[in-house]
């Protein structure tokens, strides 16, 4: 093999000239490398993943003291076959029955794409099988993120059947792993869940099909060598997979001490025929690494999102009033103008008309029926859409309007017409949740139809909607594709139809902001936020849940995308009752907006959402494109802070909040750590006539904010400040 890449060197030399010359590859960012070695034998070993180690030569002599006839190296795309006995990223049979792989190193490239942004990509082949793997690496130096992704290449003769394929796959060595991931529920989204590693196979997945991020999201922090997870020291690696599909995360110990990482879609009922000549190409895996502990590992992905992962880029979002919890499904033309009329009179920016607009032989007027048939329900809305959305834009408002074109409810139009692009079983019962079934993106005749669903409904109002809430309320159940001969396609090929649909649409439509809605954060990964802009975070807006899914929620996720809405009380979620401050307060931590019916409000309620509308409009920039320091976790006590700091650390916004009484003189300490010690700040509490810290309007060091920390008097249930700093 050696001798035939000597050859190789002259006829393709920029290619291979980093293989002759030196048998590491690095992929660098500013901070932080990925280190891989082309060994004797041709394999690519996984070397280093953390802080950069300076010159490769070092390694020269390198022994890792395992028995060679015992326990591979760690593998950069560790495969079943060979010496691997672990869990393979990489698992295949051939038509021969073989199920081994064993990739040998052939070639590999590095390319600047665009400033501060490098691809290294490197291909290996199994020399029995002619299975071609190229594993991409793009690293992002600027943010110290990694994202990698994996294409498998049929270059054989006969057709092979990909078992399991990971995105990507790192080895680590440290004292001890301490896991953070995210579990929850509809409406308890994103709760934090903490374990140390011990040996033995930890694994994340998700099996529902669509709306997978509800119980798990496909995303971590690794805290390494300690068992307490800390936001500003310790070294942390943090990943997210973009896929909004089945996925599957797992984290072994093995028998050394090591920890492999293997992330991708989940092979459950993933069998993938690979023809000839076929690429099967993996969903990206997000890798950061943080030696100042999680909440650097947290900006670094953010600072990622916003420059390159999210559709929005960090575009601003307009503050708006929802219509679903305060109309649900009862409305008529008049209910909704005077909706807007409120939404302008309080200072937000966009009215967005929810659920219930649509069908004729079934009007939606619950969740009952009408899915599927988008054509306005003239009875609610006899004016039509266009109506409503110049109504709006003649009160300065933005205009957004709900669809949820995946599903169809069986009492609807749509599902006695085309019943066979429904997903089931044929001769098995059809299950409805929410009285609602999946329509079979697979199928290009349904990727249509749902294209023309967002299409038909932006022309409701030409040039007027500026705004889609996209939802999905269900997950998969009776598994079955019409279209499908082999149904172990049907989970990839339903994400990648949506995914071709998303992509026509903003090829259409590239300006009109579109929410990605599943039943509240269903949908909530860096798949589905490649072509969304934002995510609706939870339906629970009761403010105490709130904080801890937007704490959860945006760990992994910038603020930028996470809608957060002020709702009525008692709670429709949870019964609670918390105040107006304390709801607007956490709310304004994400994307702010109301959901309620402002008609019901008292004078004094009204007049301080106008007062907090305005103020937010002041900061928003802060929250969105700021720099997040998590201050007090919310599962440390009685108090949850956070703050978002400007880039240059000349302004902030800090909030705030007791979320547990404990007794009147427990005060929290709020250290302000994303503030420049050298300069000074001026504190002045937002949305309040009666401060809560001592200190108001007065300036302060950075170092005093920092090292003593300000202590507000917030000691009740659901007391609650936001404070805003600027450098003088
Ligand atoms: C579920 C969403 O999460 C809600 O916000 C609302 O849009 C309803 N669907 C409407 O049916």
């Amino acid at each position: 093999m050696r001798r035939i890449l000597l050859f190789l060197l002259f006829i393709t030399p920029a290619v291979l000239s980093h293989a002759i010359t030196d048998p590491y590859i690095c992929v660098n960012t500013d901070n932080t490398c990925i280190i891989l070695h082309i060994n004797e034998d041709n394999r690519l070993m996984f070397m280093h993943y953390g802080l950069k180690v300076g010159d490769t030569g070092q390694y020269t002599g390198y022994n890792s003291y395992r028995r060679i006839d015992y326990g591979t190296d760690p593998m950069a795309y560790p495969t079943r076959g060979g010496r691997f006995y672990n869990e393979p990223a990489l698992s295949v049979k051939y038509s021969d029955n073989d199920v081994n792989t064993e990739l040998e190193y052939i070639s590999h490239t590095i390319s600047d794409i665009r400033p501060g942004v490098t691809q290294t990509s490197i291909i290996m082949q199994d020399p029995k099988t002619s299975l071609e793997v190229r594993l991409v690496y793009i690293s992002y130096s600027k943010e110290d993120v990694i994202v990698a992704h994996t294409e498998i290449t049929n270059k054989g003769n006969k057709e092979v059947t990909l078992e399991n394929y990971a995105s990507s796959a790192i080895n680590i060595k440290a004292g001890k792993y301490l896991l953070t991931h995210f579990h929850g529920a509809w409406a308890s989204e994103m709760q934090l869940a903490q374990e140390v590693l011990t040996h033995g196979t930890k694994i994340i997945d998700n099996k529902m099909g669509v709306r997978t991020t509800h119980t798990e999201n496909p995303s971590f922090l690794l805290s390494l060598d300690t068992e307490n997870f800390n936001e500003n020291h310790g070294e942390v690696i943090a990943g997210a997979l973009a896929w909004s599909g089945n996925y599957k995360l797992a984290f072994q110990v093995d028998e050394f001490e090591r920890l492999s990482i293997l992330c991708g879609i989940n092979p459950y009922n993933s069998t993938y025929p690979l023809r000839k000549g076929q690429t099967f190409t993996t969903p990206d895996m997000i890798w950061t690494f943080s030696s100042a502990g999680a909440g650097q590992a947290s900006r670094n992905l953010h600072n990622w999102a916003r420059n390159y992962g999210i559709y929005s880029k960090g575009k601003m979002a307009p503050t708006l009033l929802n219509s679903w919890e305060g109309a649900y499904f009862d409305f008529t033309t008049p209910v909704l103008t005077g909706m807007i009329d409120d939404a302008a009179n309080m200072g937000l920016e966009m009215f967005v008309l929810d659920d219930g607009w649509f069908g004729t032989d079934f009007p939606r007027n619950s969740n009952q029926q009408g899915l599927g048939d988008w054509q306005l329900n003239t009875k609610k809305i006899p004016e039509g859409i266009s109506y409503l959305a110049d109504y709006a834009h003649h009160k300065g408002l933005k205009f957004g309007i709900w669809i949820e074109p995946e599903m169809v409810n069986p009492k609807s139009n749509l599902a006695r017409k085309h019943p066979e692009w429904v997903v089931k079983s044929e001769g098995r019962q059809v299950t409805t949740t929410r009285n609602q079934w999946i329509l079979d993106l697979c199928n290009p005749q349904v990727q249509d139809f749902v294209f023309n669903v967002f299409d038909e409904t932006m022309k409701l109002a030409i040039n007027k909607i500026d705004y889609i809430k996209w939802d999905c309320n269900r997950h998969v159940e009776s598994l079955g594709s019409a279209y499908l001969k082999n149904q172990s396609e049907f989970y990839i090929n339903y994400i990648q139809g949506l995914y071709s649909v998303l992509k026509r649409i903003r090829e259409k439509y590239p300006n009109v902001i579109v929410q990605s809605c599943s039943s509240g954060g269903g949908r909530v990964d860096y798949g589905a936020l490649g072509y969304f802009d934002e995510v609706w975070t939870s339906d629970n807006t009761e403010g105490l849940s709130r904080i801890f899914i937007q704490y959860g929620t945006n760990m992994i996720y910038p603020a930028c995308t996470t809608g957060s809405h002020v709702s009525a009380v008692p709670s429709h979620q949870t019964n609670n009752v918390t105040p107006l401050k304390f709801r607007f307060d956490i709310a304004a931590a994400g994307r702010l907006g109301m959901e309620l019916q402002p008609k019901a409000m008292t004078t004094e309620e009204y007049q301080f959402a106008q007062k907090a509308i305005a103020s937010y409009r002041t900061y928003r920039d802060l929250v969105e494109n700021g720099d997040l320091y998590r201050l007090i976790s919310p599962y440390d006590g009685n108090h949850y802070a956070l703050m978002y700091v400007s880039k240059d650390k000349n302004r902030a916004v800090v909030f705030a909040y007791c979320i547990k009484y404990q007794g009147r003189t427990k005060t929290p300490l709020v250290r302000m750590y994303g503030l420049d010690k050298n300069k000074s700040y001026k504190v002045t509490e937002l949305n309040t006539t009666a401060p809560s810290f001592w200190g108001d309007t007065k300036t302060f060091s950075g170092e005093w904010l920092i090292n003593q920390g300000m202590n507000p008097q917030l000691v009740k249930l659901y007391d609650s400040g936001i404070w805003y700093l600027q450098a003088e």
